[in-house]
């Protein structure tokens, strides 16, 4: 990978600052849409948020902004950038940003089905097609990856994140963090993009699962779990953070400083660009803790936020407030330097534009293409199979159906530039897959002609909730199958004949009402461009579905929030009344972090500890074999868990603590290891303080308990 040299010694860049007038600067912290340089851009926009007042652009103003948001494709960025520089006094080019949240053109799985393969290197390298496509199309930071922990499916955007588990998050941020700056000698790539870590913080806790709403949370839970992805993730260096749209603690992430310098910059130590959400600092207002415009951007440049997103407020006030207080001119320079830095480091002052013949070669090349399917497979979980799947090979007359046996609309919300055109649908990636099968396909049961309801084999149900239900801004009180679908189960189970169902979603649903009826269960999550190949080489038994949940499944609508890592309570939760639990609902969610099956029938044995203590320095290591007894090779996924015996402060019932993605060869034993050191059993004790305490712990791999360890001083 071609690492791209500074063009500018920072002397210069600081000499250039040097020459930029207050509004110039000020410019450089407002991002704004690009049609003001071009007019209408049709089919090329994405708004992703409601439309603001973008003031005092007329001018020389509207050649001082320093980035754009929304437009992308090589022609279109060229273009902006040239009319942009052709007027602006020190030539200094915009940056473009855009959010391939799961993929450009290509598209790949939902973050939350990626997160399902637990594989770090895959999502390393679906953020490293995505900034490959996002580059060759003029964007140079790509608003990726979300670490938000979510425990609430009612969120539509928990299809964005990584699931449940902090480590989890914070790892596979980490990766996909990698996998877009493809930094080289600790600089971006020529076909990497900078990365930008969102949504700082929290976000995913708003109360009861309403987008954008408040938060409210104990700083230790805080610390422990909602905030550590972040901490994790920002190990691998984004250039940029978003601060999200919720309060916390009372306070408007978008204006709090003890968020964004105390925690982020102090304690995280975060030293790159900080960018608001969309509208957010304008929106300070509508949370009522600015009285105008000028307070709003106020709060922000104080509270740390170097670019404004999409509002233009700092620029319509930056007179007033440097007047109030001129010891933020500091920050402001700051933050410029910051960001011409970047612009250095992506080397745009010697090209500010990309070569137009790229994106033929790079947009939904094969190789991207092949990746896709196979992250789509890979990302799929197995919930429940009564030996229905694979589909047994004497089955040669198929029926799909179901609203989604013909559909290509597989891609999921924040389907960027992906097209609804080249996606491979279920029934059509069946036919590819298997030509001998005799396969038909229907939206509905009456749709089909009678004779050939009769005359099939095997009927694959394709369910599922319509990719708009999830997403931002998407959140719904009822997440359970519609009752059109699950009557459609009912009838197909009428029929006497094998059935399996294939589900996607953006979201985990709750299925308690229909489960029973449902023998085999393909969880697909939206797939993406390659979906339908992906689904049938599972399907028809040419590959293993291998994926684990990492968010658990509720039973009904309302037992949510719902997560494995609970705090154990006084009355733990079991059949007696007196105890933590719903009345009328089973004890636990229909199917738990971690599960997932496979075709596989593995087998773990000879675990080993090496020892039954733990001190400084001294760590202990956990091995067992795997037995893969099947014809396929898969990547297994061996999941360690603690249990916290007795501690000062409340524990979960069960922590994960390590885990690894393991490939196993048909018909082989792998041996897995892993360790625990004494970091691993930190965690914050009532008085807010990192500690480890002595006592005993348990170890489980994956659902068995294997052996005991204690913690000497
Ligand atoms: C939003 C989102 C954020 C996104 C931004 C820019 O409203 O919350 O995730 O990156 O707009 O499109």
């Amino acid at each position: 990978r071609k690492v791209v040299k500074f063009c500018m010694e920072n002397k210069k860049i600081l000499e250039l600052r040097q020459e930029m007038t207050l509004k110039e600067k000020i410019g450089q912290l407002t991002q704004i849409t690009g049609e003001h340089y071009v007019g209408k851009i049709d089919n090329e926009m994405v708004e992703t948020g409601p439309g603001y007042s973008q003031q005092l652009l007329e001018g020389d103003t509207l050649y001082t902004i320093g980035s754009i948001i929304g437009v992308s494709s090589a022609k279109i960025t060229n273009l902006i950038q040239s009319e942009y520089l052709k007027k602006s006094r020190l030539k200094i080019p915009l940056l473009f940003m855009h959010d391939a949240i799961h993929g450009y053109k290509t598209i790949f799985p939902i973050p939350l089905g990626l997160s399902c393969t637990w594989d770090e290197n895959i999502l390393r390298d679906v953020a490293a097609y995505t900034a490959s496509e996002l580059r060759a199309s003029g964007i140079h930071v790509n608003f990726s990856p979300m670490v938000d922990l979510v425990r609430d499916s009612r969120w539509g955007r928990v299809m964005e994140s990584f699931g449940e588990d902090h480590l989890l998050s914070g790892n596979l941020g980490g990766a996909m963090i990698n996998g877009y700056q493809k930094d080289a000698e600790g600089k971006i790539s020529q076909d990497g993009v900078a990365a930008c870590l969102k949504h700082f913080a929290a976000y995913g806790a708003g109360i009861g699962g309403k987008d954008y709403n408040t938060v409210d949370m104990s700083m230790r839970e805080f610390f422990d779990y909602y905030g550590k992805p972040y901490e994790i993730a920002l190990k691998e260096k984004p250039k940029f953070v978003m601060s999200s749209f919720n309060t916390f603690n009372g306070i408007p992430v978008t204006a709090s400083k003890e968020m964004m310098k105390d925690i982020l910059r102090d304690k995280y130590q975060f030293d790159d660009i900080v960018i608001s959400d969309w509208g957010a600092v304008s929106e300070l207002q509508n949370h009522r803790v600015a009285q105008d415009g000028r307070e709003a951007a106020e709060l922000a440049l104080t509270a740390g936020i170097d670019i404004e997103m999409v509002s233009t407020l700092y620029l319509e006030n930056y007179q007033q407030i440097l007047e109030k207080n001129p010891a933020l001119l500091h920050e402001i320079d700051a933050a410029v330097l910051k960001i011409l830095q970047l612009k250095n480091e992506l080397g745009m002052f010697e090209n500010p534009y990309v070569d137009e013949d790229l994106e033929e070669t790079v947009i939904l090349n094969q190789k991207s293409l092949q990746f896709a399917k196979e992250a789509a497979k890979k990302s799929c979980v197995l919930l429940k199979n009564d030996s229905l799947l694979p589909i047994s090979k004497e089955y040669k007359k198929i029926l799909v159906v179901g609203p989604f046996a013909n559909t290509q609309e597989l891609l999921g919300n924040w389907q960027c530039k992906g097209r609804f055109d080249d996606v491979v649908a279920l029934s059509e990636g069946m036919r590819l897959v298997d030509e001998s099968l005799e396969l038909s396909a229907y939206e509905t049961l009456e749709d089909c002609p009678k004779d050939e309801l009769e005359k099939c084999d095997y009927i694959v149900a394709a369910i599922g909730e319509h990719w708009e239900l999830s997403g931002e801004g998407h959140s719904s009180v009822n997440i359970e199958l519609d009752k059109q679908q699950q009557q459609l189960i009912k009838d197909i189970k009428k029929t006497d004949k094998p059935y399996a169902c294939v589900c996607f979603s953006g979201r985990p649903l709750a299925l308690q009402d229909i489960i029973d009826d449902i023998p085999a269960l393909l969880w697909c999550w939206y797939p993406g461009t390659q979906a339908g190949i992906a689904i049938a080489e599972l399907l028809t038994g040419k590959d293993t579905p291998s994926g684990k949940l990492t968010m658990s499944f509720p039973r009904y609508s309302s037992q949510v929030p719902i997560y494995y890592n609970e705090y154990s309570s006084g009355r733990p939760a079991n059949e007696s009344s007196y105890s933590s639990r719903y009345q009328d609902c089973e004890v636990g969610p229909l199917f738990s972090f971690g599960h997932g099956l496979t075709y596989t029938n593995t087998e773990y044995s000879n675990f080993k500890i090496s020892g039954h203590k733990i001190t400084e320095g001294q760590d202990i290591k956990i091995s067992f074999q795997v037995k893969n007894p099947s014809e396929y090779e898969y990547s297994e996924i061996a999941i360690l868990y603690i249990e916290d015996l007795v501690s000062k402060a409340v524990r979960p019932i069960r922590e994960m603590k390590k885990y690894q993605v393991v490939t196993v060869p048909a018909n082989q034993t792998v041996t897995v290891e892993l360790v625990i050191t004494l970091d691993d059993l930190h965690y914050l004790n009532g008085s807010l303080q990192q500690s480890v305490e002595p006592g005993e712990f348990k170890i489980y791999i994956n659902d068995l308990e294997h052996s005991v360890f204690t913690i000497e001083h």
